[in-house]
């Protein structure tokens, strides 16, 4: 036996080793390297050029919201439950009256086409692919029509309130007329956050082309290369109109305090409810208060948000404010928990804390920097199997189970 193996001698050994096929297509190469959404957002931050990286993933001044967005969910720990004959877990859910494939929506982000050629017609897609909702920024880089006729199935339009109410009954109305399903009205922005990394890098929408940004583009010779073949990138809601479309490079700060009113009030939620036959989600709420304010004014649902803390800085987090809000209006409208999901496991802690679904933002945009199309596909894989891998391994059999008591908030590193 021993004189067998020794025969073998240093290439017998070879044997054992598996050398793992080498992955020419580059897409695949970069979906490999994606085991979670961190190994994403790094593929993106290679790929993109740092002011565009840093658009996405930056947030208001020192950052304090952006990451405590994150750290509330590492914050709570499991209470697993064992021998719980668990079988296959459900992790399928409803929101607005309508089912989910998980509980999740993808967030609004302006600008998208700017991670990827595709941008919002790529997410809109892959949302329809996983049974989610895809909500379309007023700020989207593709139009209400054309991501209509992406054919996904549950569509949400996210409307800023422009200072000419005219445009936004307008665009309300090319809402209605190209089936959403949903307005999602965000709450947070009377003013632009202060996000200091644009500030610093004198970063415009789209990237002016400047000694630095030509430096930057040639050192991503990909991203430049599908940006300066593909069309110009505009605020495709609204082309061509007077309130500029973005075509040439502006300032995101200035242009959001020249168009958007800073005067929005209650009365506006009224007054958007008068032209709106459909459910009507507030995006943006950030205390108990407000979250009752909201509940009495009737609208559908809440979206617990920071804006993924590019806004107003030390904000709390939505994660924070769930259980308070659960207690509060739980039973009147449904909860949205919006900021900092990076992990399915994240989703459900939001859940078992009182949220009916989360929102996401970065989470896919990192996917879709970093593979296109593809990215995107690859995060909703990711958080859906970490859903269910979690479920099992706390004991918890179908979302419908999720509740405080698998759960607790651990202080210590507080
Ligand atoms: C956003 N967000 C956002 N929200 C909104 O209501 N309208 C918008 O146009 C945008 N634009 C936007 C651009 C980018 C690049 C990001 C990252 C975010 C906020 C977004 O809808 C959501 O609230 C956050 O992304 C949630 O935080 P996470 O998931 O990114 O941590």
């Amino acid at each position: 036996m021993t004189k067998q193996s020794g025969g073998r001698g240093w290439f017998g050994s070879l044997s054992v080793l598996r050398f793992r096929r080498l992955e020419l297509r580059p897409v695949r190469r970069r979906l490999r390297k994606g085991v979670s959404v961190a190994d994403l957002r790094a593929v993106a931050k290679r790929r993109l050029p740092g002011g565009v990286f840093d658009y996405i993933d930056g947030g208001a001044e020192d950052e304090l919201t952006l990451s405590s967005n994150v750290e509330a969910f590492r914050r709570v720990r499991f209470q697993p439950r064992v021998l719980r004959e668990m079988g296959d877990v459900d992790i399928t859910s409803s929101l607005l009256g309508k089912p989910l494939s998980m509980p999740l929506v993808l967030a609004p982000t302006g600008f998208t086409r700017i991670a990827d050629p595709a941008g919002e017609l790529a997410v809109a897609r892959a949302a329809g692919r996983a049974g989610i909702p895809y909500s379309l920024s007023t700020l989207g880089t593709r139009s209400i029509e054309e991501v209509a006729a992406t054919g996904s199935p549950r569509l949400w339009f996210q409307v800023y309130v422009w200072r000419d109410r005219g445009l936004v009954a307008e665009l309300v109305a090319r809402a209605a007329e190209a089936g959403y399903e949903a307005l999602c009205l965000t709450v947070d922005t009377a003013v632009l956050g202060k996000r200091e990394r644009d500030v610093r890098r004198g970063f415009t929408l789209p990237p002016k082309l400047g000694l630095s940004t030509v430096f930057d583009g040639l050192a991503h010779p990909g991203w430049t290369w599908q940006f300066l073949k593909s069309e110009p990138i505009v605020f495709a809601n609204v082309a061509g109109q007077e309130v500029g479309d973005g075509k040439d490079a502006i300032s995101l700060a200035e242009y959001v305090s020249r168009q958007f009113d800073p005067g929005l009030s209650w009365s506006d939620v009224e007054w958007l409810r008068s032209i709106w036959p459909g459910p009507i989600v507030l995006k943006g709420i950030q205390t108990t208060e407000d979250a009752v304010l909201a509940a009495d004014q009737g609208v559908d649902a809440i979206a617990l948000s920071n804006h993924g803390g590019r806004q107003l800085d030390s904000a709390p987090t939505p994660l924070g404010l769930l259980p308070g809000v659960a207690q509060a209006v739980g039973d009147r409208i449904e909860i949205i928990c919006d900021g900092g999901v990076r992990r399915g496991s994240d989703i459900v802690k939001a859940l078992a804390l009182g949220a009916k679904a989360c929102m996401a933002g970065r989470a896919y945009l990192y996917g879709l920097g970093a593979a296109g199309e593809a990215g995107v596909d690859h995060v909703l894989d990711l958080l859906a199997s970490d859903m269910r891998r979690t479920m099992a391994l706390i004991g918890c059999n179908s979302v419908g189970e999720l509740g405080a008591e698998y759960v607790t908030i651990d202080d210590r590193s507080r």
